[in-house]
């Protein structure tokens, strides 16, 4: 898809229009269009952005939501002007999930949590992680092998749902954990659903009310909040080995006075809740991706035959600078944070228009990422363009957010991803053969819309 853009932010001059809205579809009466946003907002923001330019906006009941495609707005929403567009009653639903921790606190409380965490994220720790991504993923896969054997239809997103909790047990609790992780993976899923059906719906009924979806977000909520117990005991019964869990880290702030019991299982949560979909999907969208694009698999097999070996087998990171050009492209075409929520606590202006008290506004990976002005041939999958040495706006490629709330996970994100996905095309072929391209579910995350079906067939060493 490569859109026209009669109305272009960039090439509209800001005042001649300045103080109009942004233009955009009617909708129906009351509904407006909640339900094009349904089942494939993606497509309706597409068709939207084609219409109406770089900024538009439609209503999804009373409430009014503005879509930002423009680099240079986007980056006005998330650096430059984010007191007026902060963390405010969007967030609500995730709040009941991860209560006031890092990803869904704002303000002064933000800042302060953010300090005291950074430390753990640190590009250093990230890095004394990546031999021990590598042997985790090579023994599950080993493991994956000898239950389904040589060559197998496999459901990718599945197994990269099960690889990817796999490393968050050890990496939150260092437990293997399966039981656990597949309970915790369940009632999150659960809640999930039903926060984001909540957020959905034109008018959602106070939790205290015993409706059939409260009743099963308050037991999903309790599972969660019970498992993460479980697992916390368990993990400091068992002391286990390796690099250091965030839950220790966590610990030894709340032993010093600097977080409390709930706000220690607010951070587990909340790493729970961005850090293992955010990473599972790279490697969803970037198997799939590779299945189509042998080139690519070649050339980055090449790149790892030739990269020096450390620490457990582990190839050196810093070799590997096509490696880190393949995960960029997966994020850029295949996004999972697809969008970014704020709401416009000030009246403000973007590109022209103003933008009013009371709308949320949609900073959009998947149109920015996607914009003609800033990629060349932007649907076709091209590692290649990362490694040239090219001037980008800030904004127009931002999976981890820009500014200062951006993904506080992101180096250990990079290199899990990285690591899983080599890993797994190390020691196994990944082939469509006729297999349907998946579509897509955009939720909170880039989801794929049911199974994504691939053939995986083991390489001989
Ligand atoms: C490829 C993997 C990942 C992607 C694409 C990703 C993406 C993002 C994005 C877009 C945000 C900003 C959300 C917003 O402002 O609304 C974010 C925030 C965050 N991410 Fe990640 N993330 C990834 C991995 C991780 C991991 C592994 C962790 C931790 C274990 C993590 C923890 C967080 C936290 C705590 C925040 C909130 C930061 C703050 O507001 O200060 N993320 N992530």
């Amino acid at each position: 898809m490569t859109p026209a853009h009669p109305h272009s932010a960039r090439a509209r001059p800001r005042d001649d229009v300045a103080r109009t809205p942004p233009p955009g579809p009617r909708g129906l009466p009351v509904l407006g269009s909640t339900l094009e946003t349904r089942r494939a907002p993606h497509r309706f923001f597409e068709r939207c952005w084609r219409e109406y330019g770089d900024i538009f906006q439609f209503r999804a009941g009373h409430q009014r939501v503005v879509v930002v495609a423009d680099p240079e707005s986007i980056a006005r929403v998330l650096i430059r002007e984010r007191a007026r567009y902060v963390k405010g009653s969007t967030y609500d639903g995730l709040r009941l999930i991860a209560g006031d921790g890092l990803a869904t606190s704002d303000g002064d409380r933000w800042r302060a949590r953010r300090r005291q965490l950074q430390p753990l994220f640190s590009r250093e720790l990230a890095a004394a992680r990546w031999p021990w991504f590598w042997r985790l993923a090579g023994d599950e896969l080993e493991r994956w092998r000898a239950r389904h054997g040589d060559e197998a239809r496999v459901d990718v997103h599945a197994l990269a749902t099960a690889l990817t909790h796999r490393v968050l047990m050890e990496l939150l609790f260092g437990l293997e954990a399966a039981r656990e992780a597949q309970v915790s993976a369940r009632a999150l899923e659960a809640a999930l659903e039903i926060v984001l059906l909540r957020s959905n719906q034109l008018v959602a009924l106070p939790l205290w009310m015993p409706t059939p979806a409260n009743l099963r977000l308050r037991r999903a909520l309790a599972t969660l909040r019970r498992v993460i117990d479980e697992l916390s005991s368990r993990a400091r019964a068992a002391s286990p080995a390796g690099p250091p869990t965030m839950l220790r880290e966590l610990t030894r702030l709340r032993d010093a006075g600097e977080l409390d019991a709930r706000a220690l299982q607010d951070e587990l949560l909340t790493m729970f809740l961005a850090g293992y979909e955010t990473v599972a999907l790279t490697l969803t969208w970037g198997l799939s991706l590779l299945a189509d694009a042998p080139e690519v698999t070649r050339a980055l097999r090449v790149e790892l035959a030739g990269a020096p070996r450390g620490d457990r087998g582990a190839p050196a990171p810093d070799q590997l600078p096509y490696a880190r050009a393949v995960v960029d492209e997966v994020l850029r075409l295949r996004s999972p944070a697809w969008i970014i929520a704020r709401d416009c606590v000030e009246d403000g202006e973007l590109g022209g228009h103003q933008i009013a008290r009371g709308s949320v506004v949609l900073c959009s990976q998947w149109l920015a990422h996607r914009h003609p002005d800033h990629w060349r041939d932007p649907e076709r999958f091209d590692p290649a363009r990362f490694l040239e040495p090219r001037p980008r706006h800030e904004c127009a490629y931002f999976p981890f957010s820009r500014g200062p709330r951006t993904c506080v996970g992101k180096s250990m994100g990079l290199l899990e991803s990285r690591a899983l996905l080599l890993r797994l095309l190390e020691s196994f072929d990944v082939e469509r053969r006729g297999e349907p391209q998946p579509e897509f579910r955009p939720l909170n995350n880039l989801r794929p819309d049911g199974p994504v079906w691939l053939w995986l067939r083991a390489r001989r060493a």
